[in-house]
C-alpha cells in the first residue's frame, strides 16, 4: 500500500477478532483511517465499542487479525514483537486507561524507564524536568501506592513524554479525575503536545475534551461510524449542562 508521507498513521481494512471458547468474537469491523503528523484526534464512543482495542493496534501493542497499520512507513501488521517494541520505543507514547505504573519503582524511576530501555542519554535529568512540568517535582521518590489517582496519572503522562514520541495515545486521560485536576491534565497534554509537536490520539467520554481536538471520530460496535461535527458536540454539551442544572435544582434526586 502507498503511504502518504504526511501521515503518521495509515490504516486500511483493519479487523480484530478473538477466540472465546468455541466462538470467534469480532471486536473491530474493517476499519480505515488516516492521521496526519501533528494532528489532534479524539475517539469517542460507548463502553465496549472497541476504543482501547483500536488504540492498542494503532500503537503496535497488539496485532490485527487482518488489514494494515502503518506508523509512518513501519508496517506494524507485518512486524514481530521485537520490531514493534523498537517502533514503540522510538516513536510512541501511551497513557493507559489504568495508568500501569510499575509498583516497585518510584515515580522518578517510572518516568525514566522508557528512556532507559531505549538507551537514551540523560534519562534522569529529563525525568526530573518532566515531573516538574506535571507539578510533581517533590514526589519523585514516592512509590505509586503513595500517590493519589491524579498524581499517578500525571506520572503516567510524564512517562509517556520522556522519549519525545512522535505520537501519543491517551486512553481516557482524565477519566478518573475531578474536574479541576482533569482540566489541569488536559492543559498539560495540549501544552506538551504543542511544545513537542506530538500527534495526539485521545480516547475520551468527555465531550469538552473531545471538542478541543481538531478531529473527532466515534466508535460504535467496532466500527468508526461518523465524524462528529462541532455543532453536534455543542448540542451534546448544552444538553449535558441543562441536565446538570436540572440535577442541581433538585430534579435529579
Ligand atoms: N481479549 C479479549 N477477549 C474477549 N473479548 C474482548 C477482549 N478484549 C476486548 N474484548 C471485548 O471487546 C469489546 C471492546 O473492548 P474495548 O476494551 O476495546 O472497549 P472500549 O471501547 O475501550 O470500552 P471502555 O470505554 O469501557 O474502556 C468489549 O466488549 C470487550 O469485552
Ligand atoms: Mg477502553
Amino acid at each position: 500500500m502507498k503511504v502518504n508521507s504526511e501521515n503518521i498513521l495509515t490504516v486500511s481494512k483493519l479487523t480484530k477478532s478473538v477466540q472465546v471458547e468455541a466462538k470467534t468474537l469480532s471486536l473491530l469491523q474493517p476499519l480505515s483511517l488516516e492521521v496526519k503528523s501533528g494532528e489532534t484526534l479524539a475517539i469517542i464512543g460507548s463502553s465496549g465499542s472497541g476504543k482501547t482495542t483500536l488504540l492498542s493496534l494503532l500503537a503496535g501493542l497488539d496485532v490485527p487479525t487482518s488489514g494494515e497499520v502503518y506508523l509512518k512507513t513501519h508496517a506494524l501488521h507485518q512486524y514481530n514483537e521485537e520490531q514493534r517494541s523498537e517502533v514503540r520505543a522510538n516513536h510512541v507514547g501511551f497513557i493507559f486507561q489504568q495508568f500501569l505504573l510499575v509498583s516497585s519503582l518510584t515515580a522518578l524511576e517510572n518516568v525514566m524507564l522508557p528512556a532507559e530501555l531505549a538507551n537514551l542519554p540523560d534519562a534522569k535529568a529529563k525525568a526530573e524536568s518532566l515531573l516538574e512540568q506535571v507539578g510533581l517535582s517533590n514526589r519523585g521518590h514516592h512509590y505509586p501506592s503513595q500517590l493519589s489517582g491524579g498524581e499517578q496519572q500525571r506520572v503516567a503522562i510524564a512517562r509517556a513524554f520522556i522519549s519525545n514520541p512522535d505520537i501519543l495515545f491517551a486512553d481516557e486521560p482524565t477519566g478518573n479525575l475531578d474536574s479541576k485536576t482533569g482540566l489541569h491534565i488536559e492543559n498539560l497534554l495540549f501544552d506538551l503536545n504543542e511544545q513537542h509537536g506530538t500527534t495526539l490520539v485521545l480516547v475520551t467520554h468527555d465531550q469538552k475534551l473531545a471538542k478541543r481536538c481538531e478531529r473527532r471520530l466515534e466508535m460504535d460496535a467496532g466500527s468508526l461510524v461518523e465524524q462528529v461535527s462541532s455543532d453536534e458536540i455543542k448540542q451534546a454539551n448544552s444538553k449535558e449542562d441543562s441536565l446538570e442544572k436540572e440535577y442541581s435544582n433538585g430534579a435529579g434526586v
